[in-house]
């Protein structure tokens, strides 16, 4: 049985990852694939656990260097129990964030070296990258008052979670990161301008997702 293919949403808050996951599922799977949704840490009860002292408001004085591999851990495990199992099935694994949410807000964001967030992260994941990365590109002001929007018509108190509280300068940087990755790697990724309603994007991603299928199907499989 042919690998399943592995596609990351990636981007910034309120980019619209959330959104566009499940609108971009469900056209795959009308194209015949048979998709997991997902998003780390993917449900494995050893990254619940991460998560929750990732996002915990008394942990505001946490090390950058602690948050860098608690989210490698919890990817660690998501690989292995959720990510893999799946694309060794033939299934198409579909991940809202990934390794380079880590580059984007670890590295370029917080100022760690981003070589080092890169190997941590490899050891983590086994060196398993995506086939293909939908980068939803957007200003972080207007993500960011998507996200407060959203969570006003939740009744929230306008706070958001831990890493939600940072400031400006930081976005600036995460969005740059982003963009920087994306021209490193042109092959894997598609920048989306996420600007427009949601439909208007969702066209966009499922016309760059198309022409990567398309492209994909034309290659020779590799041999073995
Ligand atoms: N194209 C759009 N235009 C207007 N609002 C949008 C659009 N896409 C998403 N939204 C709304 O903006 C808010 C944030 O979107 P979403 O949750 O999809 O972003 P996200 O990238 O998953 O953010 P996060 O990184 O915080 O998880 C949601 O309330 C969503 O309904
Ligand atoms: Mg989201």
């Amino acid at each position: 049985m042919p690998r399943g293919l592995f596609l990351t949403l990636e981007g910034p808050e309120g980019a619209g990852k959330s959104t566009q996951g499940p609108l971009l599922a469900e056209h795959l799977r009308r194209s015949g694939l048979d998709v997991l949704s997902t998003r780390e840490p993917g449900g494995t009860p050893i990254g619940e656990r991460i998560r929750g002292v990732l996002l915990d408001e008394a942990h505001r004085e946490m090390a950058a260097e602690t948050e860098m591999l608690l989210f490698a851990a919890a990817r660690a495990q998501f690989v292995r129990e959720v990510v893999s199992p799946a694309l060794a099935r033939g299934v198409t694994v579909l991940s809202d964030r990934y390794v380079d949410a880590s580059l984007a807000y670890q590295g370029f964001g917080r100022g760690l070296d981003v070589a080092v967030v890169r190997w941590v992260n490899e050891v983590a994941t086994g060196g398993l990258l995506p086939d293909l990365t939908v980068l939803l590109d957007i200003e972080p002001t207007a993500g960011l008052a998507r996200a407060r929007a959203a969570r006003g018509k939740e009744g929230a108190v306008g706070r958001g979670d831990r890493l939600e509280q940072e400031a400006a300068a930081f976005y600036g940087r995460v969005r740059a990161g982003f963009l920087q990755l994306a021209r490193e790697s042109p092959q894997r990724f598609a920048v989306i301008d996420a600007r427009g309603d949601v439909d208007e994007v969702r066209r966009r991603v499922i016309e760059a997702v198309d022409r990567f299928l398309r492209e994909s199907r034309e290659r020779p499989e590799p041999a073995g």
